[in-house]
């Protein structure tokens, strides 16, 4: 994301290229029924048409009862295959526990024991020159791009959320509860993400940072924690 970014921001997976597809389906529907109607309004003021007797008219009402139906099937039928298609696990080759808690993360490895740690935000005092305020952690999740990855998120305390918009990935961590979602990172780089539930004093302070990176780097990653 950039400064006064006020879309969504560049896809970074599959499932995101879909959302912004559908994001754009809905607004341009929305645009031209908003165009419709606020003409319709605007000329009302403007005719000089009176009809004493004119108390129904009935084809009218059908046309304009069905035909706002039919337009929110165009929504509906798309919003829906999204909604399987967010929902589809797709046999995955990772799997990374986030959990939440105020006002951090920490994360399981759970395919290779013994790897996990926390996860904090870096403060503005302690951040580097290039570093991102209130954006970097100190300890990054690393996963392999071009993978089918699969989220595992909870949490300790109260309800936090784990979102990472470049992915169109928002899990809610519910005390109690495992939610699952999954994602597929189809390029290199640095993914942000922020808590998205309002989960109390510092819940603006728990960003999210994955560094997509190709396999052998994750696998070498792995093994270097894995020895230490
Ligand atoms: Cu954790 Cu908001």
């Amino acid at each position: 994301s950039t400064w006064a970014n006020l879309g969504l921001q560049d896809s970074a997976s599959p499932l995101m290229e879909q959302l912004i597809f559908f994001h754009d389906h809905a607004l341009l529907i929305l645009v031209m029924i908003t165009v419709l109607v606020g003409y319709l309004m605007f000329m009302l003021f403007f005719n000089s048409y009176i009809n004493r007797f004119l108390l129904h008219g009935q084809l009218i009402e059908m046309i304009w009862t069905i035909l706002p139906a039919i337009i929110l099937v165009f929504i509906a039928f798309p919003s829906l295959r999204l909604l399987y298609l967010l929902d589809e696990i797709n046999e995955p080759s990772v799997t990374l526990k986030s959990i939440g808690h105020q006002w951090y993360w920490s994360y399981e490895y759970s395919d290779f024991n013994d790897i996990e740690f926390d996860s904090y935000m870096i403060p503005t005092n302690e951040l580097e020159t290039d570093g991102f305020r209130l954006l970097d952690v100190d300890n990054r999740i690393v996963l392999p791009m071009n993978s089918q990855i699969r989220i595992l998120v909870t949490a300790a305390d109260v309800i936090h959320s784990w979102t990472i918009p470049a992915l169109g990935v928002k899990v809610d961590g519910t005390p109690g509860r495992l939610n699952q979602t999954n994602f597929f990172m189809n390029r290199p780089g640095l993914f942000y993400g922020q808590c998205s539930e309002i989960c109390g004093a510092n819940h603006s302070f728990m960003p999210i940072v994955i560094e997509s990176v190709p396999v052998n780097y994750f696998i070498n990653w792995i093994s270097k924690n894995l020895n230490s």
